[in-house]
């Protein structure tokens, strides 16, 4: 049997300096324990009864890859966007009041490119709704009844996944009349448009693909899982109530955001659980029945490998997680890449997104990686690439291929720490008897980007107090 491979799509938004985020603060160690989602890949089974056309296995290898290669696509044109107003400032210090003028950024959802996939309930009583995982938005909404009286009378509204917000006890609208609405949801395009104080406080969200979401905002109790089992309720979670969606979007219930931002699933979760969060990627080119999770607190396994850590770089990048790579070596020997690249102050740096498929790396540190591969790869027949966007670029014919014959590619971090990710996650499976190199070359100046592929078979930690990134070789098959 295929299986749900897993996880997420995470690269949370950083902070900004002049947030209010309580991290300054000393955080109270919370015993609420942890608590853990399942994490279901878009080509997963599970997912295959819906009716959008792209969700459920692929009918084939090639299929797949190209699905997830559109998605990179995508979702590199949203982080180049969201980069490049940034790097305008580069040689100031991260404003004390950020320039509005660059947000409200746009969600990098692009609806179309999740990959990972939660159950999540809300509402009293509370409703299942199968949400896309989003690392670059911080909105948590669903499909959502409220003042409206004909919505979803389509067939969508036969799967009843749907909140019902009316009859919710326990979802409160937000005041369109409150500082909330007219300040801190303003990045997430809440409207000023307020017929009467009491009124609640609307959205028009818009996704990069062009989806847009029209609700409202208001607290709703959410109920996790925890690692033993039982349920754990949060109050007063801020969550859209969809009325309107426009797009592509008819089949899926709506979107984790896990943004950075203090009105964000993600960090209410992370300061109930110690502020930290932690997900594991095993293969998701090749079957397996492991189940994968996304998990908010601390990780309690005797069995679990130690972690090696390097500094996460919040802020700079903003909704980006950033690191400080200082090289990438082939078996044992430095590559001569530019440490400009590294740079994220020059126009470079290094982002850690699971919602990228493969790594991207700028012309400089591509071209150099393609370089020693060129030896290990004369014994193979060269196959033919198509030049759109981010499809792979090195393939070869895989007759006579071994694992052993390929060179161990290290990514090394300026603090020390340094990943080594097992061949299959570099020297990809893209179709029967083809393989490729799991790079892509983007344009420098730019960022390069650690894909989830390279991800794989890797527990991550982002530890968003300490600001490090924990990361260490893991079968994902701990509790
Ligand atoms: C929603 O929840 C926030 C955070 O707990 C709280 O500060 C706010 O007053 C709540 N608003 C309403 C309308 O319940
Ligand atoms: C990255 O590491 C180098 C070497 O330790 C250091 O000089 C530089 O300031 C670091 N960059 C960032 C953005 O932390």
């Amino acid at each position: 049997m295929e299986t749900s491979t897993l996880f997420v799509f995470l690269s949370l938004s950083l902070f900004f300096s002049d947030c209010n985020f309580p991290f300054h603060v000393h955080a109270s160690q919370s015993n609420h324990g942890t608590a853990k989602f399942k994490l279901i890949h878009r080509h997963s089974p599970e997912l295959g009864n819906f009716h959008g056309t792209t969700l459920g296995p692929p009918s084939n290898s090639r299929e797949r890859l190209r699905q997830l290669m559109r998605s990179d696509n995508a979702r590199l044109n949203t982080i180049t966007r969201r980069l490049f107003p940034r790097r305008k400032n580069v040689h100031v210090d991260i404003p004390a009041n950020p320039n509005l003028v660059e947000l409200p950024i746009r969600s990098a959802a692009d609806i179309g490119t999740g990959q990972y996939f939660v159950s999540f309930r809300v509402g009293s009583p509370p409703r299942k709704f199968i949400m896309i995982i989003d690392t670059g938005s911080s909105l948590t909404w669903m499909k959502c009844k409220y003042k409206c009286k004909s919505c979803f009378k389509d067939r969508a509204s036969q799967h009843e996944r749907i909140l019902n917000a009316k009859t919710s006890r326990t979802f409160r609208p937000i005041p369109c009349s409150s500082n909330i609405c007219k300040q801190d949801l303003a990045r997430s395009f809440s409207l000023q448009h307020c017929p009467r104080p009491s009124a609640p406080c609307s959205y028009d969200y818009r996704y990069s693909d062009g989806t847009t979401v029209l609700g409202l905002f208001g607290n709703e109790t959410a109920i996790v899982r925890l690692t033993d089992g039982r349920k754990f309720k949060m109050p007063e979670v801020m969550i859209g109530c969809s009325e309107t969606i426009m797009g592509e979007f008819h089949d899926i219930d709506g979107v984790m955001g896990l943004g950075f931002e203090w009105h964000s699933f993600a960090l209410k979760a992370a300061k109930k659980f110690g502020y930290k969060f932690s997900y594991c990627l095993v293969d998701h080119l090749s079957p397996s029945n492991l189940v994968n999770f996304l998990v908010f607190g601390e990780i309690n396994d005797p069995t679990m490998p130690k972690m090696q850590y390097t500094e996460l770089i919040l802020g700079v990048v903003n909704p980006y997680y950033a690191v400080n790579v200082s090289g990438i070596s082939i078996d044992g020997k430095m590559l001569d890449i530019p440490s400009h690249v590294w740079d994220i102050r020059s126009g470079g740096g290094v982002i850690v997104d699971s919602g990228c498929s493969l790594t991207q790396l700028v012309n400089p540190a591509f071209n150099r990686v393609a370089a020693a591969f060129e030896a290990p790869l004369s014994k193979f027949k060269k196959l033919s690439t198509s030049s759109e966007g981010a499809e792979p670029e090195i393939c070869f014919d895989d007759a006579g291929y071994k694992e052993s014959m390929m060179p161990k590619l290290a990514i090394h971090f300026a603090d020390g720490a340094k990943l080594m990710p097992p061949v299959k996650s570099y020297v990809l499976d893209a179709a029967d008897g083809e393989k490729c190199l799991g790079f892509t070359s983007t344009p420098w100046p730019g960022s390069t980007v650690i894909g989830n592929i390279l991800q794989q078979n890797h527990l991550w930690e982002f530890d968003l107090l300490n600001s490090r990134l924990g990361f260490a070789p893991s079968s994902c098959t701990f509790e």
